[in-house]
């Protein structure tokens, strides 16, 4: 199923330290030690080397549409709590939400719109671009340079709608070369005509990169997802849900999931026949009624009949997924070794009639059901690699996308330790 001769393979990465190959070992042979998902060194690389230096998304822009609209965004691996705020200009910016008095945290809500943002503790204000506008007492503090002590920056950037922050002082490349082609597709995409319906949330115990695996791979289909989505998307001619059409780009997967064009509803599942019938679900093609998205020259790349969904892995920790009545994100935040937190936002279109309304959230629910099962599975593949029974894991040929992920960090962690025995 896989079109592999129409597209390249995964090439030379660069996430901001200059280029370099995928460990040619994982990509060849898949055998990955099982201490990249258990050991504290591994897990504080990933945050030092990679989480606090590449581009993570934190929102998106119709979170915050007017002046002085903002939320508030934990980074709980890296001990950040970032406002992200639209100025009077209409520009994004975010900061670290920490008073420049004696370091309090000035915003406690998650979200809302102010005019300017007052510290609890001794009433300093910020207006929305950030800078200290007013200081109690001010006479008291002679040497305060107000100037200066604006909160302090974050680097913020958009693309298609989504805001992304980068936590190094001075990023090393920018959102656009950090996304690369893939950004190209991301940038022209109607998103934004889907209304956010739903956030679901849940601390896992699991390393973060067990999530974002489980969503590259369709060789679990046909054995996890028996009572949800396996018969809607595995057909007699691709049994293992291969992606009908894949891509790398830098860092980052592409794959488009099909759909089984012979699968039916049935009577059996009255609930979801009727759901189904009514407009079609997130999986599956519409009875006549499809989103914005299908036909899109950003989606279905490899113009796949039946095309359902693509799943999109931007590097590190989203999975992103364009379909044919609706998008959904997931993202992977780590906490610990064997613990993340597990978010995903829903996008749907505006339901015109209540038999719409109700078969979108069937599909919600849907959803919550299917990655429940491979979310309550994740626990207990944690729990394993933990034991010490094994080694390595080794992941099959179709499973490359999670290969090139593991292979991307593996090589990335040889070059730092390379780079940082030679300046010892
Ligand atoms: S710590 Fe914010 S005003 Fe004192
Ligand atoms: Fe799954």
């Amino acid at each position: 199923m896989q079109d592999n001769a129409a597209t390249p393979g995964p090439g030379p990465v660069n996430i901001g330290s200059g280029p370099f190959m995928p460990d040619r070992e994982i990509l060849e042979h898949g055998f990955v030690p099982v201490e990249v998902y258990t050991s504290q060194e591994r897990f504080d690389f990933e945050i030092e080397e990679v989480f606090k230096k590449v581009w993570l998304n934190v929102g998106r822009v119709e979170q915050i549409p007017d002046a002085g609209d903002f939320f508030v965004k934990e980074l709980a691996f890296a001990k950040v709590s970032a406002l992200i705020v639209r100025g009077r200009d209409g520009e994004i910016r975010a900061f670290h939400n920490v008073c420049r008095h004696r370091g309090m945290q000035v915003v406690w809500d998650q979200a809302g719109s102010r005019s300017q943002f007052r510290c609890i503790y001794h009433a300093w204000v910020y207006n929305t671009e950030g800078e200290l506008t007013y200081v109690p007492e001010r006479e008291c503090f002679p040497e305060l340079d107000q100037k200066k002590s604006s909160l302090q920056p974050i680097a913020t950037a958009t693309l298609g709608g989504f805001i992304f922050v980068n936590l190094a002082p001075r990023p090393a490349q920018s959102l656009e070369d950090f996304l690369g082609g893939y950004g190209d597709h991301l940038r022209t995409m109607p998103l934004g005509k889907y209304n956010f319906v739903l956030k679901m949330s849940k601390v896992l115990g699991t390393n973060w990169k067990l999530g974002v695996e489980a969503n590259q791979e369709g060789y679990h289909v046909h054995s996890m997802h028996i009572r949800t989505v396996r018969d809607i998307i595995r057909t007699k001619d691709n049994p293992f849900t291969h992606f009908g059409h894949q891509e790398y780009y830098g860092p980052h997967r592409y794959g488009s999931i099909l759909a089984n064009p012979e699968w039916r509803p049935t009577a059996a599942r009255p609930v979801h026949q009727f759901a189904v019938g009514q407009t079609g679900s997130q999986l599956y093609q519409a009875d006549g009624k499809v989103g914005a998205l299908p036909g899109h020259s950003g989606t279905n790349l490899g113009n796949c009949p039946n095309w359902a969904t693509d799943s999109v892995a931007i590097f590190p920790n989203i999975i992103f997924q364009p379909s044919t009545n609706s998008w959904f994100t997931q993202h992977f935040w780590p906490i610990a070794p064997n613990k993340s937190l597990w978010e995903a936002h829903y996008y749907y279109p505006e339901p015109t009639t209540l038999r719409e309304k109700f078969a979108s959230e069937h599909g919600l629910m849907f959803n919550r059901d299917t990655v429940s099962e491979d979310y309550i599975a994740l626990e207990k593949q944690q729990r394993m690699l933990e034991s010490g029974a094994i080694q390595f894991i080794q992941f099959s040929r179709a499973e490359d996308h999670p290969r090139h992920q593991a292979a991307i960090l593996a090589a990335l962690e040889q070059r730092t330790r390379r780079f940082q025995q030679a300046a010892e």
